[in-house]
């Protein structure tokens, strides 16, 4: 249980200008659960923090907008249980059309994303992450304009993805992994302009990956790993053409089919689309010299191993076990070192 610390201060910087609306409000970890409401002006110039186990509405009201102190104090009385635990969020959020970041990670807060949190208009970071949150995700949060990141990981959290999202064209973060989230992959979230991260491994996810994914101009890392995709759901072949792409993450995802050439994304350092049921052979076309991680363990693969693994100067772990491959290992694959026995066997290919 938290200990809850009788701390009030209210630091005031600069007395003028500000607008009097919150902007920032942040319960961290549960030892000291506290809100701080921040509003910022250009020089970052007013502080005010309120730490909740004392909440003096009566000096707030001289700084806050009276709508938001009624609205503070309505979240006040539903974050808090008797038993002083962190509990849920309140629709109440919605008053805050001024505040730009909603940071409430690692709580113990439950119940669903209330839906007025889409009348939070001009927030930017939405911090939801390590919580216990179910129910879906409300299409309103794709009403949010300047919506920059969404951190909404490891809760609990079911139900589609919402088409709404496609509208959250400033949205860099989909930090959404370790939920329940279900369904298809929207492909219109192709046309998210400055999605850089689309994380959403540990998830309940169905349906087939949109090839039209590829067509992100600046996706970096798309992580998919422990889905179930319907059965003979295979890897698009256009996958090969993103063209910023870091990292690729399907393990485990029941995929079928062919790995597609991946040679041409430049910058390419960690593939990982171990224990899926992907056949054929490996792609033999020379990987980016960024790779770092080659894992492909625990597939139908056949075929040799390419000779073009060897002459990889980052590579760090390269893992083929559990396939059908055959042939030798090229014995330069490591740049500097000659394959033993055990490392063979850890890469699942018979000696010859
Ligand atoms: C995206 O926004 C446009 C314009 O506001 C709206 O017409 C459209 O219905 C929205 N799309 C979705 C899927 O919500
Ligand atoms: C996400 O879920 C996976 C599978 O249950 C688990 O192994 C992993 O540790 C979780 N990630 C985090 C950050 O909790
Ligand atoms: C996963 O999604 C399916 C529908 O695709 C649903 O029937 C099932 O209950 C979901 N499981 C979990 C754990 O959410
Ligand atoms: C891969 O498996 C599919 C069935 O899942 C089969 O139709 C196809 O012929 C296989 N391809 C190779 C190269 O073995
Ligand atoms: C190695 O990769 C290069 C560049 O992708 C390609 O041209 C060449 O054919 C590959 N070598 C083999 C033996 O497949
Ligand atoms: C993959 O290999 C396993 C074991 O060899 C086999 O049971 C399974 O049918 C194969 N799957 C495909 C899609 O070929
Ligand atoms: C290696 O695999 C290929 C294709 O699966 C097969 O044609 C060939 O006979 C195999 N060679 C050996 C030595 O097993
Ligand atoms: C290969 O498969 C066996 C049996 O399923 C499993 O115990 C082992 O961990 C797998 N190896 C790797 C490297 O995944
Ligand atoms: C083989 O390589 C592994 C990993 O580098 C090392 O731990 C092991 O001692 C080596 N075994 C032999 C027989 O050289």
């Amino acid at each position: 249980m938290a200990t809850w610390s009788i701390i009030y201060s209210i630091v005031l910087l600069l007395p003028t200008a500000c607008q009097n609306q919150a902007h920032h409000l942040r319960i961290p970890m549960c030892l000291n659960v506290k809100i701080a409401i921040t509003c910022y002006i250009p020089v970052e110039a007013l502080v005010v923090w309120l730490y909740w186990s004392s909440l003096l509405i009566g000096a707030v009201g001289q700084i806050t907008h009276p709508v938001e102190v009624t609205a503070l104090q309505a979240i006040k009385n539903s974050l808090i249980d008797p038993n002083q635990n962190l509990r849920s969020l309140s629709p109440e959020l919605g008053r805050f059309s001024y505040m730009k970041i909603l940071d409430v990670m690692w709580n113990k807060i439950s119940g669903s994303i209330p839906k007025e949190i889409g009348n939070m208009i001009s927030l930017e970071l939405l911090l939801l992450n390590g919580n216990q949150l179910t129910g879906p995700l409300p299409e309103e949060i794709g009403y949010l304009p300047n919506l920059d990141r969404i951190q909404i990981d490891q809760n609990q959290i079911s139900g589609p993805i919402p088409k709404s999202f496609v509208n959250l064209t400033k949205t860099k973060h989909f930090h959404m992994n370790n939920n329940s989230i279900s369904g298809q992959i929207p492909p219109e979230l192709s046309t998210l302009p400055n999605l850089v991260h689309m994380l959403l491994d540990n998830n309940n996810l169905s349906g087939y990956l949109p090839p039209e994914l590829a067509k992100m101009p600046k996706l970096l890392i798309l992580q998919l790993d422990n889905n179930h995709f319907d059965d003979g759901s295979t890897i698009p072949a256009s996958y090969g053409d993103m063209s910023h792409l870091l990292k690729l993450s399907l393990r485990n995802c029941n995929l079928q089919g062919p790995i597609p050439d991946l040679s041409t994304i430049p910058k390419l350092g960690y593939i990982d689309l171990s224990s899926n049921q992907l056949n054929g052979s490996i792609p033999p076309n020379k990987l980016s010299e960024y790779i770092t991680t080659i894992d492909l363990s625990n597939n139908n693969l056949t075929g040799t191993i390419p000779v073009n693994f060897s002459r990889l100067p980052r590579l760090q772990r390269l893992s083929l076990a559990n396939n059908s491959l055959n042939g030798s290992v090229p014995s330069t694959i490591w740049q500097n070192r000659i394959l033993n026995k055990t490392e063979s066997t850890f890469l699942g290919v018979a000696e010859q």
